[in-house]
């Protein structure tokens, strides 16, 4: 199928080169010439597992462009993948998709049958709004236009991008044509039975299940993707609530998410407890739930109880430091992360950002360590560590990092975190603290190899 894809950040490229794997013909647009610049040379503007072996793969079944004319006349389906940002009110800025939109309504052949699919997570209405956009534009070109309006949401988690475009949970669309669902599932077939032979590093999973693809109007579609991403912001605050009481009573909240999610009702998922979430997602996506909500005139208090636990997990890290060394002032603290995730160099709405701030403001010397988010943190944190402000410090070098320090925080559980040298660490260390802000130690081993140990929820 010729499929036309408007963005290349990161649902727009995983998805373009999933679907050139599975043999589509893919054009890829976007207006930045940097990333087009990459792009070109066959590299990958974002950091994903995977997904620059995949794009060498697929070099002849793809081509990326920065103009919407040479490849939409062309196309059977047209994909918008382009930023909802949010607006200083917190709603999603839908600005993009709506000009994206105009964009290819100007330059789609006069009678030939499109289907316009929304993949950008996108306020309930907004297909409504961009079928309007579309038929407005053909007025003004004076044309029968004849394009059917889908919305598709994506459900792709950063890091594991590539698994979850191969192997997903559910495929969700939202349509009043017919024709547009027809189209999709014609798009989808190869991962809806599952017919494509996996690309080397993504052997399918063994226990995993042909996928429904599950059919119904726009506007719930577009409901399905805020509620499912609040939904879990919700499950991950509602264990921090409860680590929060842990502590107070003497119970570990590990063993209790243990004993919760063994319950098939609740599930094990998404029930780790520690500095909460962050990213692109969960952060803009209940805010912009929020915001739809607001101009409804309906309350929703336990989305807003979400985002307040969820602040309140950043804010717990500097008070467990100032209950463990009385005073921060001049005390010198290695951050162990800066990335919102592992596997990711992405650092939007990430804990770290906002632990690092208060740290600085409270006279604290900071040392930062991350495998791969280093500059995108260093730019986030806007240039703290110039001689303006010489108590900001980033290396790549962790026994830099613990040496002398009073103190470390594990904010991202990278893999190699899982394998450091405990004692070693503790050595090198003024004091050995170590807080544990996503509970990947045993408390125990950690004491043994000579740690003062802080998990969260862990009496
Ligand atoms: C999330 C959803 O999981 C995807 O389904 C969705 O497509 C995506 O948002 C999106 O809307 O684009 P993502 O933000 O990439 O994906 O990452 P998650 O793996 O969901 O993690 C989000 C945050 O929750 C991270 O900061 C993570 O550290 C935190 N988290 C996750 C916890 O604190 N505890 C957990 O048990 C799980």
């Amino acid at each position: 199928m010729k499929i036309a894809i408007i963005g290349t950040g990161y649902v727009g490229l995983t998805t373009a080169v999933v679907l050139a794997y599975l043999n589509h013909n893919v054009a890829a647009v976007d207006k930045d010439q940097s990333k087009l610049g990459l792009l070109h040379q066959g590299k990958s503007p974002i950091h994903e597992p995977g997904i620059q072996n995949l794009l060498e793969d697929v070099q002849h079944t793809i081509r990326f462009t920065p103009s919407v004319a040479d490849v939409v006349p062309d196309a059977e389906l047209i994909l918008i993948a382009v930023g909802t940002p949010p607006k200083k009110n917190g709603e999603a800025d839908t600005r993009h998709v709506e000009q994206a939109a105009r964009e290819v309504a100007q330059v789609c052949l006069p009678g030939k049958h499109y289907t316009l699919v929304i993949k950008s997570t996108v306020p309930i209405g907004t297909n409504q709004r961009v079928t309007e956009v579309v038929e407005t534009v053909f007025s003004a070109r004076g044309i029968q236009g004849n394009i059917s309006v889908a919305s598709n949401p994506e459900f792709l988690q950063e890091g594991l991008a590539l698994q979850g475009a191969f192997y997903p949970d559910r495929i969700v669309v939202g349509a009043n044509s017919e024709e547009a669902i027809d189209t999709l599932r014609r798009l989808y077939k190869p991962i809806l039975e599952q017919t494509f032979d996996p690309p080397s590093t993504l052997p399918r999973p063994s226990a995993y299940h042909l996928p429904p693809m599950m059919t119904t109007d726009p506007n719930s579609a577009e409901m399905i993707k805020y509620a499912a991403n609040t939904f879990l912001a919700l499950k991950i605050s509602f264990i921090n609530e409860i680590a929060g009481l842990c502590e107070k009573v003497g119970a570990d909240v590990t063993e209790v998410a243990r004993g919760i999610g063994l319950d098939a009702r609740i599930g094990n998922r998404f029930l780790q407890a520690g500095l909460g979430w962050g990213g692109s997602c969960y952060p803009k996506d209940t805010s912009a739930l929020l915001g739809v909500a607001a101009l409804s005139g309906y309350e929703m208090p336990i989305t807003e109880a979400a985002r307040t636990i969820n602040l309140r997990q950043r804010e717990c890290i500097v008070e467990k430091l100032r209950s463990a060394l009385k005073t921060l002032k001049g005390k010198t603290i290695g951050i162990l992360g800066l990335a919102f995730k592992p596997n990711t160099d992405d650092v939007r709405e990430a804990p770290s950002l906002d632990i690092i701030g208060e740290l600085l403001a409270e006279g604290v010397i900071v040392r930062a360590h991350d495998p791969i988010a280093i500059e995108n943190a260093r730019r986030a944190l806007n240039g703290k560590d110039t001689s303006a402000n010489a108590l900001l410090h980033f290396t790549e070098d962790i026994d830099e990092l613990a040496y002398d320090a009073d103190a470390l925080v594990l904010v991202t559980e990278w893999e190699l975190y899982h394998k450091l040298q405990l004692p070693k660490l503790a050595k090198q260390m003024k004091t050995p603290i170590l807080i544990d802000g996503r509970n990947i130690y045993s408390p125990q081993d950690a004491r043994n190899a000579g740690f003062h140990y802080i998990g969260i929820g862990r009496a």
